[in-house]
C-alpha cells in the first residue's frame, strides 16, 4: 500500500511537517546530520511501529518534547502513532490496536543501509530475520506459529533458569515442537524459493558468483526436534536455556561450496546482499496487489555506479514505492526520464523541490 502522505510532530530533529509522496520514487537529499535517515526512520515506524535504528522508540522523541506523533495516509487506510515516555499508541483508521503486527502486516517495509550487509557477515539471527520478514508477509500460518513458539520457548527457558518445576519441561517440549514443525518447513521451502529466483531471474546480477542457499535447522536433524530436546535436557538445565530449536536455525550461504564470507570480496558481498534483498522483495510483492516500501539510505556510499544501475533496473520490475537518500542532489542515471518526487532536508526542515 503506498504511503501518500506523512505528518510528523516532534520526531528527532525534524521540524513538524506534512509531506505528500510519489507512489513510485522519492529522492531525499541533504547534508550529513540534516535529518535524512530520521525521515526514513519515521516512514519505517509508520509502517510497522518499529525503528531500524534503535529498539527503543523513546529515542526518537525530539529532545525538546516528551512525545512524538506520526500520521500516515495510505491508499486505503490511515495509521497514527503516538509515543511518549511510557506509552505507545497505535491506531489504524482511528481504532486502537494492541499488537504491532496488526499494523506491520498492512504494508511491508524494508530498509537497505550499511547494516544490511550483516545479512552475510553477521550472526545467524540476521539471516533468520531476513527470511522471516518474507514469511510474515506471505504465509498466513507463519505469525501465529511464531507467537506460539516464542511463548513456549519463554516458558521452557523460565523453568530452566529458575530450576523449579523441572517436571514441566516435558509438557513444554510438545508446545515447542508443534509450531517448530511449521516454521522449519516454511523456512526450508523459502530458502529453496529464494535459491530458485537467484538462478532463474537474478543470474546477471550475480555474475560469476555461484551461490547456493541451504536451510540448517537449529538441532540435530538425525534425531528430530523432540528427541533432541529430550537428549539435551540435562545440558539445558545446566546452561539455563534451550539450546536446540528454530531459534537456532541458520541459512548457510555458499559460493562454489565455500562460505561466502571466506571467499567473496567486500564488493561482491555487498552486491550479493542486494541481490538477496531483491529476491525477497520479488517474492513479497508477487503475493500482494499493493506496493511494498523500500527505504534506501545513502546508496551511493555503499555501492559502485555499475551495481547501482543494474540494481535500479532490477527494482523497476517490482511493485515498489522507494525512498532513496543521498548527500548530493544528483539524480541517479537509471531514474532519469522517470517520474519521481524530490525532497531537500536542511537542519531538520524538509521541503519538496519543485521542477519547472
Ligand atoms: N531525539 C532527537 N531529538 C533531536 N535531535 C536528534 C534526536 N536524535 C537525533 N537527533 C539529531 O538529528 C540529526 C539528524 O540525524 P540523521 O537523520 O541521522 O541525519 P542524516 O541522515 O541526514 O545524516 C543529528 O544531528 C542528530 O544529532
Ligand atoms: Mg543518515
Amino acid at each position: 500500500m503506498s504511503l501518500c502522505q506523512l505528518s510528523l510532530t516532534d520526531f528527532r530533529n525534524l521540524q513538524s511537517t506534512t509531506l505528500d509522496f510519489h507512489p513510485g520514487i522519492n529522492l531525499i537529499y541533504g547534508e550529513n546530520g540534516s535529518g535524512k535517515t530520521s525521515l526514513l526512520e519515521a516512514i519505517h515506524i509508520c509502517c510497522q511501529a518499529q525503528s531500524f535504528r534503535q529498539h527503543h522508540l523513546v529515542k526518537c522523541i525530539s529532545h525538546e518534547s516528551n512525545r512524538f506523533l506520526i500520521f500516515g495516509k495510505y491508499e486505503n487506510y490511515k495509521a497514527g502513532l503516538s509515543k511518549s515516555d511510557k506509552r505507545l499508541d497505535i491506531r489504524v483508521n482511528g481504532e486502537s490496536i494492541s499488537r504491532q503486527s496488526e499494523l506491520a502486516r498492512l504494508t511491508p517495509v524494508k530498509i537497505f543501509n550499511t547494516d544490511t550487509f550483516e545479512l552475510l557477515t553477521g550472526p545467524p539471527e540476521f539471516r533468520r530475520r531476513y527470511l522471516d520478514w518474507c514469511l510474515f508477509h506471505v504465509e498466513q500460518s507463519y505469525n501465529q506459529n511464531w507467537l506460539n513458539f516464542r511463548h513456549a520457548l519463554r516458558q521452557r527457558n523460565k523453568l530452566l533458569k529458575d530450576r523449579r518445576d523441572l517436571h514441566l519441561l516435558e509438557y513444554w517440549d510438545d508446545f515447542i515442537v508443534e509450531p517448530s514443525t511449521v516454521l522449519s518447513y516454511l523456512r526450508g521451502k523459502y530458502c529453496e524459493n529464494i535459491a530458485a529466483i537467484l538462478v532463474a531471474e537474478l543470474g546477471e546480477l550475480l555474475g560469476e558468483m555461484d551461490i547456493s542457499l541451504e536451510y540448517q535447522p537449529g538441532w540435530n536433524i538425525s534425531q528430530g526436534l523432540l528427541e533432541s530436546l529430550q537428549v539435551n535436557r540435562q545440558r539445558d538445565i545446566r546452561s539455563g536455556y534451550t539450546g536446540q530449536g528454530v531459534h537456532r536455525d541458520n541459512i548457510i550461504i555458499l559460493s562454489q561450496g565455500r562460505p561466502v564470507k571466506d571467499v567473496l570480496s567486500r564488493g561482491q558481498l555487498k552486491r550479493l546482499t542486494l541481490v538477496l534483498l531483491i529476491a525477497v522483495l520479488k517474492i513479497v510483492s508477487s503475493y500482494r496487489k499493493n506496493p511494498t516500501i523500500l527505504l534506501i539510505d545513502d546508496l551511493k556510499a555503499e555501492i559502485d555506479e555499475m551495481s547501482e544501475s543494474i540494481i535500479y533496473s532490477a527494482l523497476s520490475s517490482i511493485n515498489l514505492q522507494t525512498f532513496i537518500t543521498n548527500i548530493s542532489q544528483g539524480i541517479p542515471a537509471a531514474i532519469k526520464g522517470k517520474e519521481f518526487k524530490m525532497f531537500h532536508v536542511e537542519h531538520g526542515m524538509i521541503k519538496p523541490r519543485k521542477f519547472s
